[in-house]
């Protein structure tokens, strides 16, 4: 029996025993693959012992599937992103189909009801939005359901986009003669709404590498980067860049995510003291900088806030 898990994390696959020990669920019989749209939860998975094949793919593996099971819910993930999934299951044609639905009758009978209602209609969840910075060109930039973020500009990206671009425009960080070109790691870069208005801004060369732990980002951060015609490097990965390119960066972008207790934050400014030069710039952004200026100072000593758009910028150079 091949079974195809979506929407399941590592603690799902595990229960605890009469006696509070943890061990894989007793449903997981069988081969098993779990999908994931995040590498970190892909490596969880691996990383588990749990039995469970783990991939981390934008779309579906297609397969024979005898039973796919679907975990969702309001509090899972967006509304638009388990239709999507839904839409990929219906597409699938398993043998068999398992909703585990976290929230309402009702709302689950909603999400249901609008594959049922209409099998055969195939709906696109892709979206394209304007995004620039001033004196900067607009740039249309594709988003998808689960990669961030979609359908809409981010105001604490655009507020970093628009402070790193006016800096490097001015050369205030920089003397532009020694930029032949400039390298610039956007890290967390969802659709890459950061690095292109910063690239697109500048007139010296860049060179643009880019880093999302979530597949569909990296879809379309990749998806931009070719009909932008701003050539980027997208990688994906939930532990910064690879060894090789340490020391490489002359300007560190990053919006990170602040749902961890700043544990991804730690991760990004981590990857930006490796990443960047001697001289080079690291810029994050966060809503309030009481809590990410501590963490930023544990790899740069100094840091200079800059406010935007209710925003603060935080900025460090490394020694
Ligand atoms: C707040 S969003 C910012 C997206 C984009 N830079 C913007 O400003 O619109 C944070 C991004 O970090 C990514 N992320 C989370 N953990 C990560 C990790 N360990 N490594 C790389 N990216 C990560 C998320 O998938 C998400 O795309």
């Amino acid at each position: 029996m091949k079974t195809l898990l979506v929407g399941y994390k590592v603690q799902d696959l595990f229960e605890v025993d009469r006696r509070g020990e943890r061990r894989p669920a007793s449903w997981l019989e069988g081969d098993i693959t779990c999908h994931t749209l995040d590498i970190y939860h892909c490596h969880a998975i691996e990383n588990s012992s749990c039995g469970v094949k783990a991939v981390c793919l934008p779309h579906l593996p297609k397969g024979d599937w005898d039973l796919v099971k679907f975990k969702t819910g309001p509090k899972l993930m967006s509304g638009e992103l388990s239709l999507d999934l839904l839409q990929e299951i219906h597409l699938l044609h398993p043998k068999r189909f398992e909703l585990e639905f976290d929230g309402r009758e009702r709302d689950r009978n909603d999400l249901l009801s609008k594959i049922k209602d209409d099998p055969d209609r195939v709906r696109d969840f892709s979206a394209v939005w304007p995004a620039s910075v001033p004196g900067g060109q607009k740039l249309m930039l594709t988003s998808f359901p689960g990669c961030f973020c979609h359908r809409r500009v981010d105001d604490g990206g655009l507020a970093l986009a628009e402070v790193v671009a006016r800096e490097l425009s001015a050369a205030k960080t920089f003397n532009a003669s020694a930029l032949q070109p400039f390298n610039i790691l956007d890290m967390g870069c969802g659709c890459g709404l950061v690095g292109f208005l910063v690239a697109a801004s500048q007139k010296l060369p860049v060179r643009l590498v880019m880093v999302d732990s979530h597949t569909r980002a990296v879809e379309a951060a990749k998806l931009n980067a070719e009909k932008l015609g701003i050539p980027a490097e997208v990688l994906l990965s939930d532990n910064g860049t690879p060894a090789q390119m340490d020391g490489t960066f002359d300007v560190f972008v990053g919006n990170p995510p602040y749902y961890s207790d700043y544990r991804i934050a730690d991760i990004f400014l981590e990857t930006a003291q490796r990443a960047l030069k001697p001289g080079g710039v690291c810029y994050t952004v966060c809503k309030n900088a009481d809590g990410l200026e501590p963490v930023q100072r544990r790899y740069f000593p100094d840091v200079e806030i800059i406010r935007r758009r209710g925003y603060a910028v935080l900025k460090s150079v490394k020694n």
